[in-house]
């Protein structure tokens, strides 16, 4: 999955358990799955006595939860690492963890080059963490890199109450496509979907405690099937189902395949007022011979023709998309091609990405490499079309009426910051504004990564 790209999160504050408190520093890199991810293992953590600190120099553990999708995210994680020694070293009984995607990618690896981590969990045994970190005590250094065939999420303690207006919630993981680029098959395991009721029982609880938008999370969300009382639900039934529920407003979901954009989604899309208006939809490249080449198995005019289609049922569609400059073979003309579909399709967020050869997968045995500043100059024109295209989006906003999902204070005194139905922030003040407050709102201006508005 993707979008956070290079960005850390610390995890949200924890219950916590009986006794003296325990310290936990909780640093995610990647995408949202591992914030969601980090969320649950502080919840793991939070019967063991353990609470959340931002600070790793008060932390009794570290816990890196990692991600592995390009070289620089795992070198990150490296080198962090090393900035850890000096803490480890002063104080040895300081527990070091790593977690989420180079965890299962490397497994053992990880203590041999960094003999000060303490313990090594991959993406599907989080809910082992809390014996893990016994047997840490009890002098051993456990590794834990299964694909447990039983539900990890069976095994985690309930959800706090969050004191946040958003959540993302799990409904799919893994991944069957094998893009030839992609670790996260390897890392993240074969597709599964968790039963619907389970996702219903815990959206159910989540709006209970005050949560107004969800967002489903799946590295192939759209392929979701998961086993309901009547036969597996699609990802479109799961989202009608959702909506029925009174306090939840708004509902998402990422990452998309386009190959799994089924009809039933894309009319979702045009009638359940939920589903909010946006729709990240990664393409990676306009050209077919590199779409062929990295096993995306469709051309790049089935995808215009399926944004067109799906825009037709929702003419204010944001889209968003992840694209790779670079890859093994990618001509001049190639690049071209990536860009003409850019300028059709006009996205109003965009992440794009150099290619890296990732060990294990098959595009990391071409030899027919683009060279360095090929790709560096490629990327930069692409990522100044999707700048001009996502600042398009945000100025077309000024003067629209919108609703805004307040979801906190913003950083200057009395200003709150919420999302508009387009994921664009927007920071507004006034009276009655708090967190979980659907405020109607004039846009008034437009500053590069923000919108501003006002109450109506
Ligand atoms: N090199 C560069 N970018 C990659 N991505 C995935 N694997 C690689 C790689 N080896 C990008 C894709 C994907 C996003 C999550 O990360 O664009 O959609
Ligand atoms: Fe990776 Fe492709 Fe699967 Fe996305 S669809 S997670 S890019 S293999």
């Amino acid at each position: 999955m993707s979008q956070d790209k290079t960005a850390t999160t610390d995890a949200v504050p924890i219950l916590t358990g009986a006794g003296a408190p325990k310290k936990l520093h909780i640093k995610t890199y990647g995408c949202q799955m591992n914030v969601y991810d980090s969320e649950r293992m502080a919840e793991a953590m939070g019967p063991e006595g353990y609470e959340l600190t931002d600070d790793p120099a008060q932390a009794d553990m570290v816990l890196l939860n990692t991600c592995h999708i390009r070289e620089r995210a795992a070198e990150k994680v490296y080198h962090e690492l090393g900035r850890l020694r000096p803490l480890k070293e002063a104080r040895p009984d300081l527990k070091i963890g790593v977690a989420g995607c180079v965890a299962q990618a490397e497994g053992e690896e990880i203590r041999r080059r960094m003999p000060l981590v303490d313990l090594v969990v991959g993406s599907q045994s989080y809910h082992k963490l809390p014996a893990m970190v016994k047997a840490v005590d009890a002098g051993k250094k456990p590794v834990d890199t299964e694909f447990p065939l039983e539900d990890k999420f069976d095994h985690l303690p309930e959800r706090p109450s969050t004191t946040r207006p958003t959540a993302f919630l799990t409904v799919q993981e893994g991944c069957d496509k094998f893009c030839a680029f992609c670790v996260v098959p390897y890392t993240r395991g074969a597709e599964v979907s968790r039963p619907a009721e389970r996702i219903m029982g815990e959206a159910n609880k989540l709006v209970a405690k005050g949560v107004r938008e969800i967002t489903l999370l799946g590295q192939n969300v759209n392929a979701y099937h998961g086993p309901g009382a009547d036969g597996d639900w699609s990802l479109a039934r799961l989202v009608r189902e959702l909506a029925k529920i009174d306090g939840l407003e708004r509902i998402r979901y990422m990452t998309s395949h386009p190959n799994d954009m089924e009809d039933d989604l894309i009319a979702a899309h045009g009638d359940e007022p939920k589903l909010m208006p946006y729709l990240h939809l990664p393409v990676q490249s306009g050209s077919d011979r590199v779409l062929k080449a990295m096993n995306r198995k469709h051309t790049a005019s089935e995808y215009i023709a399926l944004i067109e289609k799906i825009r037709a049922g929702r003419p204010d569609l944001v889209l968003s998309g992840d694209f790779i400059v670079g890859f093994p073979g990618e001509s001049d003309q190639d690049f071209e091609d990536t860009l003409e579909l850019v300028r059709r399709v006009n996205y109003g967020m965009a992440y794009s990405f150099k290619y890296s050869a990732r060990p294990g997968t098959p595009a990391a045995e071409r030899k027919d490499l683009v060279p360095d500043d090929v790709a560096d100059a490629r990327l930069q024109r692409l990522q100044a079309l999707l700048g001009e295209q996502q600042r398009a989006c945000q100025d077309a906003m000024v003067g629209r009426e919108c609703t805004v999902l307040v979801e906190k204070p913003g950083k200057l005194e009395g200003q709150w910051v919420g999302k508009s139905d387009y994921l664009q922030a927007v920071h507004l003040r006034g009276e009655g504004l708090a967190p979980g407050v659907m405020a109607r709102v004039r846009i008034v201006s437009a500053v590069r990564n923000s919108l501003h508005g006002e109450l109506i």
